[in-house]
Protein backbone atom coordinates (compact mmCIF):
# COMPACT_ATOMS: atom_id res chain seq x y z
CA UNK A 1 0.00 0.00 0.00
CA UNK A 2 1.39 3.42 -1.26
CA UNK A 3 2.36 5.40 1.94
CA UNK A 4 0.15 8.49 2.74
CA UNK A 5 0.97 11.36 4.94
CA UNK A 6 2.52 14.52 6.26
CA UNK A 7 5.25 15.72 3.17
CA UNK A 8 5.71 19.08 4.73
CA UNK A 9 5.04 21.54 7.49
CA UNK A 10 5.44 25.19 8.33
CA UNK A 11 4.85 26.86 11.22
CA UNK A 12 3.81 30.62 11.74
CA UNK A 13 3.96 32.05 15.57
CA UNK A 14 2.53 35.12 16.41
CA UNK A 15 4.80 37.83 16.44
CA UNK A 16 4.47 39.24 19.96
CA UNK A 17 5.30 37.57 23.38
CA UNK A 18 3.95 38.20 26.98
CA UNK A 19 6.59 36.70 29.20
CA UNK A 20 4.64 35.35 32.20
CA UNK A 21 7.36 35.04 34.57
CA UNK A 22 8.39 38.85 34.18
CA UNK A 23 5.30 40.50 33.29
CA UNK A 24 1.93 38.52 33.61
CA UNK A 25 2.70 36.84 37.40
CA UNK A 26 3.42 40.44 38.85
CA UNK A 27 0.22 42.35 37.21
CA UNK A 28 -1.36 38.97 38.69
CA UNK A 29 -0.13 39.31 42.09
CA UNK A 30 0.70 35.47 41.75
CA UNK A 31 4.09 33.55 42.13
CA UNK A 32 5.80 33.16 38.55
CA UNK A 33 6.36 30.00 39.69
CA UNK A 34 2.74 29.39 39.31
CA UNK A 35 3.10 29.56 35.57
CA UNK A 36 6.67 28.53 34.89
CA UNK A 37 6.74 25.46 37.27
CA UNK A 38 2.88 24.69 37.52
CA UNK A 39 1.61 24.94 34.42
CA UNK A 40 4.88 24.69 32.79
CA UNK A 41 4.93 28.02 30.97
CA UNK A 42 7.69 30.01 30.26
CA UNK A 43 5.86 32.83 27.53
CA UNK A 44 2.31 33.15 25.12
CA UNK A 45 2.53 34.27 21.68
CA UNK A 46 -0.06 36.75 20.62
CA UNK A 47 -0.71 37.95 17.14
CA UNK A 48 0.36 41.57 16.66
CA UNK A 49 -3.15 44.04 15.65
CA UNK A 50 -2.49 43.14 11.91
CA UNK A 51 -2.53 39.54 11.98
CA UNK A 52 -5.08 37.34 12.84
CA UNK A 53 -6.30 33.65 12.26
CA UNK A 54 -6.62 34.25 8.16
CA UNK A 55 -3.53 35.95 7.89
CA UNK A 56 -1.02 33.16 10.23
CA UNK A 57 -2.76 30.71 8.42
CA UNK A 58 -2.12 32.01 4.52
CA UNK A 59 1.83 33.22 5.99
CA UNK A 60 2.51 29.44 6.82
CA UNK A 61 1.15 28.08 3.98
CA UNK A 62 2.63 30.44 1.62
CA UNK A 63 6.31 29.64 3.09
CA UNK A 64 5.15 25.48 2.48
CA UNK A 65 4.25 26.38 -0.89
CA UNK A 66 7.80 28.72 -1.87
CA UNK A 67 9.70 26.25 -0.04
CA UNK A 68 8.68 22.94 -1.90
CA UNK A 69 8.38 25.23 -5.05
CA UNK A 70 4.20 24.01 -5.12
CA UNK A 71 1.80 26.18 -7.05
CA UNK A 72 -1.86 26.11 -6.71
CA UNK A 73 -2.58 23.55 -9.22
CA UNK A 74 -0.56 20.72 -6.77
CA UNK A 75 -3.34 20.99 -4.43
CA UNK A 76 -6.70 20.06 -4.05
CA UNK A 77 -8.00 20.04 -1.14
CA UNK A 78 -7.97 23.06 1.57
CA UNK A 79 -8.80 22.49 4.79
CA UNK A 80 -8.63 24.63 7.81
CA UNK A 81 -9.20 23.57 11.62
CA UNK A 82 -9.93 26.34 13.55
CA UNK A 83 -11.90 27.57 17.21
CA UNK A 84 -11.31 30.94 16.44
CA UNK A 85 -13.89 31.26 13.06
CA UNK A 86 -15.64 34.50 12.60
CA UNK A 87 -17.28 33.64 10.21
CA UNK A 88 -20.78 31.11 10.58
CA UNK A 89 -21.02 30.89 6.58
CA UNK A 90 -17.76 31.43 4.39
CA UNK A 91 -14.85 28.95 6.39
CA UNK A 92 -11.84 30.24 6.73
CA UNK A 93 -9.70 28.04 3.91
CA UNK A 94 -11.53 30.33 1.39
CA UNK A 95 -9.91 33.55 2.85
CA UNK A 96 -6.35 31.56 2.99
CA UNK A 97 -7.07 30.89 -0.87
CA UNK A 98 -7.81 34.29 -1.82
CA UNK A 99 -4.69 35.48 0.22
CA UNK A 100 -2.99 32.56 -1.57
CA UNK A 101 -4.55 33.84 -4.78
CA UNK A 102 -2.91 37.38 -4.93
CA UNK A 103 0.97 36.24 -5.10
CA UNK A 104 0.25 32.97 -7.39
CA UNK A 105 -0.21 33.13 -11.08
CA UNK A 106 -2.98 30.15 -11.22
CA UNK A 107 -6.09 30.05 -8.53
CA UNK A 108 -7.57 27.19 -6.85
CA UNK A 109 -11.10 27.17 -7.88
CA UNK A 110 -11.05 23.29 -8.29
CA UNK A 111 -9.62 22.94 -4.82
CA UNK A 112 -12.11 21.26 -2.13
CA UNK A 113 -12.45 24.09 0.55
CA UNK A 114 -13.87 23.30 4.09
CA UNK A 115 -13.39 24.22 8.01
CA UNK A 116 -13.64 21.58 10.51
CA UNK A 117 -14.33 22.26 14.12
CA UNK A 118 -14.10 20.33 16.99
CA UNK A 119 -11.84 22.02 19.31
CA UNK A 120 -8.42 21.66 19.56
CA UNK A 121 -8.96 18.07 17.83
CA UNK A 122 -9.94 19.56 14.74
CA UNK A 123 -6.64 19.82 13.37
CA UNK A 124 -5.37 16.30 13.60
CA UNK A 125 -9.34 15.07 12.18
CA UNK A 126 -8.38 17.52 9.11
CA UNK A 127 -5.40 15.05 8.82
CA UNK A 128 -7.72 12.10 8.81
CA UNK A 129 -9.92 13.97 6.25
CA UNK A 130 -6.57 14.24 3.62
CA UNK A 131 -5.60 10.77 3.95
CA UNK A 132 -9.23 9.06 3.25
CA UNK A 133 -9.52 11.44 0.35
CA UNK A 134 -6.38 10.48 -1.13
CA UNK A 135 -6.48 6.44 0.00
CA UNK A 136 -10.21 6.97 -1.89
CA UNK A 137 -8.16 7.81 -4.93
CA UNK A 138 -10.20 11.16 -5.23
CA UNK A 139 -7.16 13.21 -5.05
CA UNK A 140 -6.23 12.95 -9.18
CA UNK A 141 -2.43 12.88 -8.00
CA UNK A 142 -2.80 15.86 -5.69
CA UNK A 143 -1.97 16.96 -2.44
CA UNK A 144 -3.95 18.35 0.58
CA UNK A 145 -3.05 21.73 2.69
CA UNK A 146 -4.38 21.43 6.05
CA UNK A 147 -3.94 24.99 8.12
CA UNK A 148 -4.53 24.91 11.89
CA UNK A 149 -5.18 28.06 13.01
CA UNK A 150 -5.57 29.83 16.17
CA UNK A 151 -5.70 32.96 18.32
CA UNK A 152 -6.38 31.49 21.77
CA UNK A 153 -8.18 34.00 24.58
CA UNK A 154 -9.88 33.90 27.44
CA UNK A 155 -11.18 36.65 29.24
CA UNK A 156 -9.23 39.14 31.69
CA UNK A 157 -9.32 37.50 35.06
CA UNK A 158 -9.97 33.49 33.98
CA UNK A 159 -7.81 30.96 35.31
CA UNK A 160 -6.96 29.91 31.53
CA UNK A 161 -5.27 33.66 30.52
CA UNK A 162 -2.45 32.30 31.46
CA UNK A 163 -2.63 29.57 28.69
CA UNK A 164 -3.48 31.63 25.83
CA UNK A 165 -1.50 31.73 22.62
CA UNK A 166 -1.54 31.83 18.93
CA UNK A 167 -0.05 30.86 15.90
CA UNK A 168 -0.73 28.69 12.94
CA UNK A 169 0.56 24.99 11.39
CA UNK A 170 0.55 24.33 7.72
CA UNK A 171 0.77 20.71 6.47
CA UNK A 172 1.17 19.03 3.52
CA UNK A 173 -0.78 16.33 2.93
CA UNK A 174 0.56 13.34 0.41
CA UNK A 175 1.79 10.22 -1.01
CA UNK A 176 5.15 9.00 -0.21
CA UNK A 177 5.44 11.33 1.97
CA UNK A 178 8.87 12.51 3.56
CA UNK A 179 7.96 13.67 6.79
CA UNK A 180 5.70 10.49 8.01
CA UNK A 181 3.90 8.33 6.96
CA UNK A 182 0.21 8.17 8.94
CA UNK A 183 -1.18 4.76 10.20
CA UNK A 184 -4.71 3.37 9.26
CA UNK A 185 -5.23 2.55 12.89
CA UNK A 186 -6.79 5.16 14.87
CA UNK A 187 -8.33 4.89 18.72
CA UNK A 188 -11.26 7.26 19.63
CA UNK A 189 -12.49 8.13 23.55
CA UNK A 190 -15.52 10.81 22.72
CA UNK A 191 -17.87 12.45 24.93
CA UNK A 192 -20.84 14.87 25.39
CA UNK A 193 -19.26 17.44 27.51
CA UNK A 194 -19.68 20.61 28.82
CA UNK A 195 -15.96 21.13 30.45
CA UNK A 196 -15.23 24.63 27.64
CA UNK A 197 -17.71 25.78 25.19
CA UNK A 198 -17.99 29.13 22.97
CA UNK A 199 -21.72 29.10 22.03
CA UNK A 200 -21.52 32.34 19.74
CA UNK A 201 -19.07 34.38 22.15
CA UNK A 202 -15.74 34.72 21.67
CA UNK A 203 -13.80 33.92 25.15
CA UNK A 204 -15.00 30.25 26.09
CA UNK A 205 -16.59 29.25 29.12
CA UNK A 206 -14.42 26.87 30.98
CA UNK A 207 -14.55 24.64 33.93
CA UNK A 208 -10.91 24.40 33.97
CA UNK A 209 -10.76 21.58 36.73
CA UNK A 210 -13.38 19.91 35.25
CA UNK A 211 -11.30 20.12 31.77
CA UNK A 212 -8.29 18.49 33.20
CA UNK A 213 -10.42 15.89 34.48
CA UNK A 214 -12.41 15.44 30.79
CA UNK A 215 -8.48 15.65 29.10
CA UNK A 216 -7.29 12.34 31.17
CA UNK A 217 -10.62 10.23 30.66
CA UNK A 218 -11.06 10.59 27.03
CA UNK A 219 -7.25 9.87 26.72
CA UNK A 220 -7.52 6.79 28.63
CA UNK A 221 -10.75 5.88 26.74
CA UNK A 222 -9.09 6.48 23.34
CA UNK A 223 -5.18 4.39 24.04
CA UNK A 224 -8.03 1.25 25.04
CA UNK A 225 -9.31 1.69 21.38
CA UNK A 226 -6.46 2.16 19.74
CA UNK A 227 -4.97 -0.95 21.25
CA UNK A 228 -8.04 -2.63 20.09
CA UNK A 229 -6.82 -2.05 16.44
CA UNK A 230 -3.47 -2.01 16.37
CA UNK A 231 -2.46 -4.57 19.99
CA UNK A 232 -1.11 -3.76 23.35
CA UNK A 233 1.31 -0.62 23.41
CA UNK A 234 4.58 -1.05 25.53
CA UNK A 235 6.96 2.45 26.41
CA UNK A 236 9.36 1.36 23.91
CA UNK A 237 7.45 1.06 20.74
CA UNK A 238 7.21 4.89 20.10
CA UNK A 239 10.46 7.43 20.27
CA UNK A 240 8.50 10.36 20.79
CA UNK A 241 4.97 10.93 22.05
CA UNK A 242 3.51 14.74 21.42
CA UNK A 243 0.14 15.00 22.76
CA UNK A 244 -2.15 18.24 22.79
CA UNK A 245 -0.50 20.65 25.11
CA UNK A 246 -2.91 23.12 26.42
CA UNK A 247 -0.24 23.76 28.69
CA UNK A 248 2.87 21.28 29.83
CA UNK A 249 1.37 20.60 32.94
CA UNK A 250 -1.43 19.03 31.62
CA UNK A 251 0.77 16.55 29.16
CA UNK A 252 2.65 15.48 32.52
CA UNK A 253 -0.31 14.50 34.12
CA UNK A 254 -1.49 12.94 30.74
CA UNK A 255 2.40 10.84 30.24
CA UNK A 256 1.96 9.51 33.32
CA UNK A 257 -1.48 8.27 32.58
CA UNK A 258 -0.50 6.71 29.41
CA UNK A 259 3.30 5.21 30.74
CA UNK A 260 1.03 3.75 34.07
CA UNK A 261 -1.69 1.95 30.93
CA UNK A 262 1.34 1.16 28.91
CA UNK A 263 3.06 -1.00 31.24
CA UNK A 264 0.24 -3.11 32.80
CA UNK A 265 0.76 -6.36 33.13
CA UNK A 266 4.21 -6.15 32.27
CA UNK A 267 7.64 -7.34 33.92
CA UNK A 268 8.08 -3.43 34.13
CA UNK A 269 4.97 -3.02 36.31
CA UNK A 270 5.77 -6.05 38.41
CA UNK A 271 9.28 -4.69 38.93
CA UNK A 272 8.07 -1.56 40.23
CA UNK A 273 5.24 -2.29 42.21
CA UNK A 274 8.07 -4.02 44.12
CA UNK A 275 10.22 -0.98 44.21
CA UNK A 276 7.17 1.45 44.85
CA UNK A 277 5.72 -1.58 47.05
CA UNK A 278 2.04 -0.95 46.04
CA UNK A 279 -0.11 -2.98 43.74
CA UNK A 280 -0.95 -0.66 40.64
CA UNK A 281 -4.48 -2.69 40.53
CA UNK A 282 -5.85 -2.44 44.22
CA UNK A 283 -8.06 -5.67 44.55
CA UNK A 284 -10.37 -4.69 47.14
CA UNK A 285 -12.18 -1.55 47.98
CA UNK A 286 -14.90 -0.28 49.48
CA UNK A 287 -15.80 2.83 47.22
CA UNK A 288 -14.69 4.32 44.10
CA UNK A 289 -13.34 7.00 45.98
CA UNK A 290 -11.05 4.33 47.89
CA UNK A 291 -10.09 2.87 44.40
CA UNK A 292 -9.25 5.98 43.03
CA UNK A 293 -7.05 7.32 45.61
CA UNK A 294 -5.64 3.78 45.68
CA UNK A 295 -4.74 4.34 42.03
CA UNK A 296 -3.73 7.93 42.72
CA UNK A 297 -1.10 6.70 45.46
CA UNK A 298 0.43 4.32 43.28
CA UNK A 299 1.00 6.57 40.23
CA UNK A 300 2.21 9.39 42.78
CA UNK A 301 5.43 6.67 43.42
CA UNK A 302 5.38 5.52 39.93
CA UNK A 303 6.67 9.26 39.16
CA UNK A 304 9.47 8.71 41.10
CA UNK A 305 10.82 5.61 39.73
CA UNK A 306 13.73 6.03 37.35
CA UNK A 307 12.04 3.75 34.64
CA UNK A 308 9.21 6.55 34.56
CA UNK A 309 11.56 9.34 34.63
CA UNK A 310 14.29 8.47 32.32
CA UNK A 311 10.95 7.37 29.89
CA UNK A 312 9.32 10.89 30.29
CA UNK A 313 12.67 12.60 29.67
CA UNK A 314 13.18 10.61 26.82
CA UNK A 315 9.97 10.22 24.93
CA UNK A 316 7.44 13.34 26.24
CA UNK A 317 9.95 16.15 27.46
CA UNK A 318 11.03 17.22 24.38
CA UNK A 319 7.51 17.79 23.15
CA UNK A 320 7.10 20.12 25.30
CA UNK A 321 9.94 22.76 24.25
CA UNK A 322 8.33 25.28 21.77
CA UNK A 323 4.91 24.76 23.48
CA UNK A 324 6.70 26.21 26.84
CA UNK A 325 7.54 29.48 24.47
CA UNK A 326 4.15 29.54 22.76
CA UNK A 327 1.53 28.85 25.31
CA UNK A 328 -1.88 27.55 23.69
CA UNK A 329 -2.58 27.63 19.78
CA UNK A 330 -5.66 25.04 20.48
CA UNK A 331 -5.65 23.24 16.85
CA UNK A 332 -1.94 23.69 15.83
CA UNK A 333 -0.76 22.49 19.58
CA UNK A 334 -0.02 18.44 19.18
CA UNK A 335 1.69 19.38 15.92
CA UNK A 336 3.85 21.86 17.34
CA UNK A 337 4.36 19.37 20.17
CA UNK A 338 5.49 16.28 16.86
CA UNK A 339 7.64 19.57 15.55
CA UNK A 340 9.30 19.70 18.53
CA UNK A 341 9.95 16.30 19.76
CA UNK A 342 11.49 15.86 16.05
CA UNK A 343 13.56 19.18 16.07
CA UNK A 344 15.15 18.13 19.54
CA UNK A 345 15.88 14.65 17.76
CA UNK A 346 17.46 16.35 14.92
CA UNK A 347 19.74 18.47 17.43
CA UNK A 348 20.94 15.45 19.20
CA UNK A 349 21.20 13.66 15.93
CA UNK A 350 19.48 10.88 16.17
CA UNK A 351 18.53 8.35 13.52
CA UNK A 352 14.85 8.23 13.66
CA UNK A 353 13.96 6.74 9.80
CA UNK A 354 11.48 4.15 10.44
CA UNK A 355 10.52 4.69 14.05
CA UNK A 356 7.36 5.34 15.79
CA UNK A 357 5.32 8.23 17.12
CA UNK A 358 2.38 7.87 19.52
CA UNK A 359 0.62 10.94 19.04
CA UNK A 360 -2.49 11.96 21.26
CA UNK A 361 -4.70 14.81 20.34
CA UNK A 362 -7.90 16.05 21.97
CA UNK A 363 -10.46 18.65 21.51
CA UNK A 364 -12.73 20.25 24.41
CA UNK A 365 -16.20 19.11 24.41
CA UNK A 366 -15.04 16.42 24.15
CA UNK A 367 -13.11 13.59 21.91
CA UNK A 368 -9.27 11.87 22.26
CA UNK A 369 -7.85 10.61 19.51
CA UNK A 370 -4.71 8.10 19.47
CA UNK A 371 -2.74 7.06 15.92
CA UNK A 372 0.79 6.41 15.84
CA UNK A 373 3.40 7.68 12.84
CA UNK A 374 6.09 6.48 11.09
CA UNK A 375 8.80 8.45 10.62
CA UNK A 376 10.35 9.09 6.71
CA UNK A 377 13.42 8.62 4.68
CA UNK A 378 13.51 12.66 4.56
CA UNK A 379 12.41 14.00 7.57
CA UNK A 380 15.70 15.43 8.90
CA UNK A 381 15.43 17.94 5.43
CA UNK A 382 11.83 18.76 6.28
CA UNK A 383 12.41 19.67 10.40
CA UNK A 384 15.56 21.10 9.59
CA UNK A 385 14.13 23.81 7.28
CA UNK A 386 11.69 24.64 10.51
CA UNK A 387 12.38 28.26 11.36
CA UNK A 388 10.21 28.61 14.42
CA UNK A 389 13.38 29.02 17.04
CA UNK A 390 13.79 32.35 14.76
CA UNK A 391 10.63 33.35 14.90
CA UNK A 392 10.46 32.63 19.01
CA UNK A 393 13.37 34.79 19.24
CA UNK A 394 12.93 37.76 17.35
CA UNK A 395 9.19 38.31 18.70
CA UNK A 396 8.21 41.55 20.09
CA UNK A 397 8.10 41.32 24.54
CA UNK A 398 5.01 43.63 25.43
CA UNK A 399 4.29 45.13 28.87
CA UNK A 400 1.64 44.62 30.68
CA UNK A 401 -0.15 47.88 29.40
CA UNK A 402 0.35 46.90 25.91
CA UNK A 403 -1.13 42.75 26.51
CA UNK A 404 -4.29 44.85 27.38
CA UNK A 405 -4.52 47.02 24.32
CA UNK A 406 -4.11 43.78 22.06
CA UNK A 407 -5.75 41.31 24.18
CA UNK A 408 -8.87 44.11 23.52
CA UNK A 409 -8.01 44.35 19.77
CA UNK A 410 -8.56 40.93 19.30
CA UNK A 411 -11.65 41.01 21.13
CA UNK A 412 -13.09 43.96 18.76
CA UNK A 413 -13.18 45.94 21.74
CA UNK A 414 -11.06 48.94 19.60
CA UNK A 415 -11.84 51.15 16.33
CA UNK A 416 -9.70 50.64 13.93
CA UNK A 417 -8.20 54.20 14.54
CA UNK A 418 -7.50 53.47 17.90
CA UNK A 419 -5.30 50.21 17.04
CA UNK A 420 -1.15 50.32 17.84
CA UNK A 421 1.42 48.08 15.85
CA UNK A 422 4.50 46.81 17.82
CA UNK A 423 6.16 45.17 14.73
CA UNK A 424 6.59 45.87 10.96
CA UNK A 425 5.20 43.54 8.52
CA UNK A 426 7.67 42.08 6.05
CA UNK A 427 6.36 40.76 3.04
CA UNK A 428 3.69 39.03 4.22
CA UNK A 429 -0.44 38.76 4.06
CA UNK A 430 -1.71 41.36 6.51
CA UNK A 431 -5.28 42.26 8.19
CA UNK A 432 -6.74 45.25 6.78
CA UNK A 433 -10.02 44.58 8.42
CA UNK A 434 -12.99 42.20 8.15
CA UNK A 435 -13.03 40.41 5.15
CA UNK A 436 -10.19 42.59 3.71
CA UNK A 437 -6.31 40.48 3.62
CA UNK A 438 -3.81 42.90 2.17
CA UNK A 439 -0.32 42.04 1.73
CA UNK A 440 2.67 44.38 2.95
N1 LIG B 1 5.01 26.76 42.40
C1 LIG B 1 4.89 25.58 41.74
N2 LIG B 1 3.69 25.07 41.33
C2 LIG B 1 2.59 25.82 41.59
C3 LIG B 1 2.65 27.05 42.26
C4 LIG B 1 3.94 27.52 42.69
N3 LIG B 1 4.08 28.69 43.30
N4 LIG B 1 1.38 27.54 42.37
C5 LIG B 1 0.56 26.64 41.78
N5 LIG B 1 1.29 25.60 41.32
C6 LIG B 1 0.82 24.42 40.60
C7 LIG B 1 -0.46 23.80 41.20
O1 LIG B 1 -0.14 22.92 42.27
C8 LIG B 1 -1.02 23.10 39.99
O2 LIG B 1 -0.33 21.89 39.77
P1 LIG B 1 -1.11 20.49 39.65
O3 LIG B 1 -2.07 20.67 38.50
O4 LIG B 1 -0.06 19.51 39.38
O5 LIG B 1 -1.84 20.33 40.93
C9 LIG B 1 -0.65 24.04 38.83
O6 LIG B 1 0.40 24.86 39.31
C10 LIG B 1 -1.77 24.97 38.38
O7 LIG B 1 -2.23 25.64 39.54
P2 LIG B 1 -3.79 25.78 39.80
O8 LIG B 1 -4.47 24.45 39.59
O9 LIG B 1 -4.03 26.51 41.07
O10 LIG B 1 -4.12 26.76 38.58
P3 LIG B 1 -5.48 27.39 38.16
O11 LIG B 1 -6.63 26.72 38.83
O12 LIG B 1 -5.37 28.86 38.32
O13 LIG B 1 -5.49 27.06 36.61
C11 LIG B 1 -6.34 25.53 34.97
C12 LIG B 1 -5.31 25.74 36.07
C13 LIG B 1 -7.72 25.37 35.62
C14 LIG B 1 -6.00 24.26 34.19
C15 LIG B 1 -6.35 26.78 34.05
O14 LIG B 1 -5.09 26.96 33.48
C16 LIG B 1 -7.38 26.70 32.95
O15 LIG B 1 -8.58 26.89 33.16
N6 LIG B 1 -6.92 26.47 31.70
C17 LIG B 1 -7.79 26.45 30.52
C18 LIG B 1 -8.44 25.11 30.34
C19 LIG B 1 -7.41 24.06 29.96
O16 LIG B 1 -6.40 24.32 29.35
N7 LIG B 1 -7.72 22.79 30.31
C20 LIG B 1 -6.86 21.69 29.93
C21 LIG B 1 -7.68 20.49 29.50
S1 LIG B 1 -8.86 20.97 28.22
C22 LIG B 1 -7.90 21.09 26.80
O17 LIG B 1 -6.80 20.62 26.75
C23 LIG B 1 -8.48 21.78 25.62
C24 LIG B 1 -7.84 23.12 25.48
O18 LIG B 1 -6.87 23.28 24.77
C25 LIG B 1 -8.41 24.25 26.23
Amino acid sequence: MTAVGIDAIEIHAGKLKLDLAETFAPAKNESPEKYTKGLGLAASSFPDTYEDIVTMGANAAHRLMERRGLTPQDIGRIDVATESSFDNSKPVSTYIAGCLEQVYDGDFHHANKGERKFACISGTQSLDDAYNWIRAGRNRGRSALVVATDTALYARGDAGEATQGAGAVAMLISENPRLLELSTEQGYGSADETDFLKPNQQFPSVDGKRSVQVYLARMREALEDFESVAGDTHPDDFVLGPFHTPFPGMVRKAALLAYRHMIRDTEIEERLADEVGRQPRPEAFDSDEEYVEAMGDYTDLLKETSDYQNWYDATIAPTLEISREVGNWYTGSVHIARASGLKHALEEGMDLTGERLLVGSYGSGAQAEIHAETLQDEWEEEIAALTIDEQIASRRDITYEEYEHVHDVHNHDKQADDVEEFTTPDAEFVFEGWGRMGER
